[in-house]
């Protein structure tokens, strides 16, 4: 029987808890540092069980035994950024959070492979990766699945075909800097570049680069959680199920691409011992540029957060 533990009960958290029973994939605990919170979603979501017909336990708690010996843990424990708070006060935060986080889990779970969450996403997985010092192949963060996800959202209303039928792949960070790659986008294996005029393709890019903060603008006081749990499920049944699917997520890149020392989004194939390889594919002149570029400002904001967590 496969465990799951996923760490923060909060919009994230809790729906990802939602998805991996419904999708009957392992037992789920749920943990948190507020009292009462996991404990109640999780009775919550049990009782949902016999009428979604799924009968996988799912326990809340705060305290870190009760994760013992889970096969994945999921990271989504930290803070929103509030208005006032500068974009180093949330990496010091929720650094913080990730490396306590990370740790506290080893301890209970050193077989676990990690997907982490929490933002900003690749400084928080190279953290995670950093803290536990297991092989880079067992953390992974959550983020091209989710970027492409939404990118195939936008191309299946601009088209008005099939989601199911529209494959995307966007790769570097989980920022402004992301890079759709539409060569790779296509519609039943036809890329979107047959399909749609270079100006429309450009204002889908930019919106599944916006695709965060369009929600947090209509949301207001929260950002995104349905989207990012249900690509947080779908990288854990892929590891899970051992599915070796092919997605964009974010990896320690060790030459690949030109890029080194760095978590950034790359195409993987994951399975059950967390990501088997890191596709190396052909880019252009223009799309490695924009990766590098990317992955630069990443490399920037770890060793910002470096500096912030030797003053902590
Ligand atoms: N240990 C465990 N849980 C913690 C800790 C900690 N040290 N610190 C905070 N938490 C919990 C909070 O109590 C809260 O329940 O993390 C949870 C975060 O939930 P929300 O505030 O609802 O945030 P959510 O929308 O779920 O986003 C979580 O995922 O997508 C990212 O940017 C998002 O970094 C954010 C994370």
């Amino acid at each position: 029987m496969s465990k799951v533990t996923v760490v923060g009960a909060g919009f994230v958290g809790a729906t990802a808890a939602q998805y991996i029973a419904d999708k009957d994939l392992a037992d789920v605990v749920l943990i948190d540092i507020v009292e009462g919170i996991p404990q109640g979603k999780a009775l919550d979501l049990l009782q949902a069980g016999p009428l979604n017909e799924r009968s996988r336990n799912l326990v809340g708690t705060n305290n870190y035994a009760d994760t013992k010996d889970s096969d994945i843990i999921v990271i989504t424990a930290g803070i929103a950024r509030k208005p006032g708070m500068s974009r180093d006060d949330l990496l010091k935060t929720n650094a913080a959070i990730v490396k306590q986080v990370a740790s506290e889990t080893l301890k209970y779970s050193p077989e676990a492979i990690y997907v982490v969450v929490t933002n900003p996403l690749d400084v928080m997985a190279y953290l995670t990766w950093q803290s536990t010092k297991l092989p880079a192949s067992r953390v992974i963060g959550m983020a091209g699945v989710l970027d492409s996800a939404r990118f195939q959202t936008f191309i299946s209303l601009e088209l008005n075909v099939a989601v199911e039928d529209i494959r995307t792949m966007v790769l570097g960070g989980h920022g402004d800097l992301m890079v759709p790659i539409p060569r790779f986008s296509t519609v039943n294996g036809i890329p979107i570049t047959e399909l749609l005029p270079a100006h429309k393709i450009e204002s889908l890019c930019q919106r599944t680069r916006d695709g965060g903060a369009e929600i947090v603008s209509h949301l207001k006081t929260g950002s995104a959680y349905y989207a990012p749990a249900a690509s947080a499920t779908q990288m854990v049944e892929s590891i899970l199920k051992d599915k070796n699917r092919l997605l964009p997520c974010a990896v320690l890149a060790e030459g690949h691409y030109g890029i080194k020392d760095v978590y950034v989004g790359l195409p993987v194939i994951l399975g059950r011992k967390g990501v088997r390889e890191i596709v190396d594919i052909k880019l252009n002149d223009q799309e490695l540029a924009a990766l590098k570029k990317s992955a630069d400002s990443i490399k920037e904001n770890i060793q910002t957060m470096q500096q912030l967590l030797v003053a902590v």
